[in-house]
């Protein structure tokens, strides 16, 4: 049977995207996705655009009975763990289903993992584990600090949690990449950020107004110590987080114990620089008012990738101008992402 790369969460953002790399670059995948923050269309782009059959499960990685169905009709040999939730704010509201999907859902895949002698596991981390930083750029011997919200203390949670089954367990090599903030989209317009419901982050609300779905952009706060007074991020393309996956992918055959590597682009942009970014390439004015800063934000972060760099041949390559260009394409492609307009009432009637 042919090796096999199981993608938890490949249906969504950023685990569609590390699909197209790994079946570009030659992986066998199998997605397991439950459709929580995601749509079958999304699969269905993903043939689309690497013109094969993308072998897809919807069922959760909470189902251990489905897991073990799984282990033992594939030869898995990795896991590349993408499924989870992720909006901050919704994390607040709802405690509970951030710790059960992010660290009970990892510690329920890494039993059926063991139990199938499957010990390589890529998983999504976040610059969220380290909290307020205490120095800029942010390299991973910093150590973690607090995050401020449950969303990120179910990540941090979840690195302490595989890093003690590494060092109890020789077998296991497990890679926590730590991104900072993804943006962009893929270059064809095919696939990109859809969420379900309202966007908390940045750049979905830019994209919202640009589509004139929403009237003016709230930027929470312009009184930080930063370059312009607004806050400053490490914006990295979704395709450069692919490639990222991909290499730690193959560095984690033939390895062993828990590796830890940031993935940002090493530059801060603020958020007045991203909308005037965006207005350059797209010539579209975005509206925006000043609001009071919102709540856990940070003041500024960019990483320090240059272990990724050093041990895994990785550095992102994309600029802001192509992230700006490739979000603006998806966005403009697809204004209700992967879902077509619904049709109004009259013309379905055929009146
Ligand atoms: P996403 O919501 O687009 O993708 C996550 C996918 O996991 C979705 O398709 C969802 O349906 C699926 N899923 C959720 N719970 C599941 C479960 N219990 N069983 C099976 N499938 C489940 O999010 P994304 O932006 O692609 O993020 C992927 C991972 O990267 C997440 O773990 C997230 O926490 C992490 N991360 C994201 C960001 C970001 O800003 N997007 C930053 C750092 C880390
Ligand atoms: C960026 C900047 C906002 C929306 C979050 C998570 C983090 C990680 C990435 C998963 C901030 C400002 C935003 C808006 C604004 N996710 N902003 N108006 O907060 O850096 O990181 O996503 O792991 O864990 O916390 O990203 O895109 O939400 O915000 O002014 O409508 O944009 O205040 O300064 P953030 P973001």
């Amino acid at each position: 049977m042919r090796k096999t790369t199981l993608i938890t969460g490949g249906a969504g953002y950023i685990g569609s995207h590390t699909v197209v790399r790994l079946v570009e670059a030659g992986h066998r995948v199998l997605v397991l996705d439950n459709l929580s923050n995601s749509c079958v269309e999304s699969i269905a782009r993903l043939e689309q655009l690497t013109r094969s059959q993308i072998e897809f499960i919807e069922g959760d990685i909470r189902d251990p009975l489905l897991l073990d169905e799984i282990f033992s009709a594939y030869a898995i040999d990795a896991v590349v763990h993408f499924a989870g939730l992720k909006a901050v704010a919704q994390s607040v509201r709802k405690p509970m289903e951030y710790y059960a999907n992010n660290v009970v859902g990892t510690l329920f895949l890494c039993q059926a993992m063991a139990r199938a002698h499957v010990f390589n596991l890529v998983f999504s981390s976040s610059a969220t584990v380290y909290g307020e930083p205490a120095r800029t750029p942010i390299d991973e011997a910093l150590g973690t600090g607090k995050p401020a919200n449950p969303y990120g203390r179910s990540k941090l949670m979840t690195e302490e949690l595989l890093t003690d089954l590494a060092r109890s367990d020789s077998r296991w090599n497990i890679a926590l990449l730590r991104y900072f903030n993804p943006i962009g989209a893929h270059e064809s317009g095919l696939i990109g950020e859809a969420p379900n419901g309202v966007p908390n982050n940045l750049l979905p609300c830019l994209t919202q107004v640009a589509i004139g779905r929403a009237g003016e952009l709230t930027v929470y706060g312009n009184d930080y110590a930063t370059v312009d007074g607004t806050c400053v991020r490490d914006y990295i393309h979704v395709s450069d987080l692919a490639e990222g996956h991909l290499k730690a992918l193959e560095r984690l055959h033939g390895d062993h114990g828990i590796h830890i590597w940031n993935l940002g682009t090493g530059i801060g942009y603020s958020v007045l620089q991203i909308i005037r970014g965006f207005e350059d390439v797209t010539g579209i004015s975005i509206p925006y008012r000043f609001a009071a800063r919102r709540e856990g934000d940070i003041a500024q972060c960019w990483a320090d990738a240059s272990k990724a760099g050093r041990e895994l041949g990785w550095s992102a390559q994309r600029n802001l101008g192509q992230m700006l260009t490739d979000s603006w394409r998806w966005q403009s492609n697809n204004p209700h992402g992967y879902h077509a307009p619904i049709a109004p009432l009259l013309a379905v009637a055929g009146k």
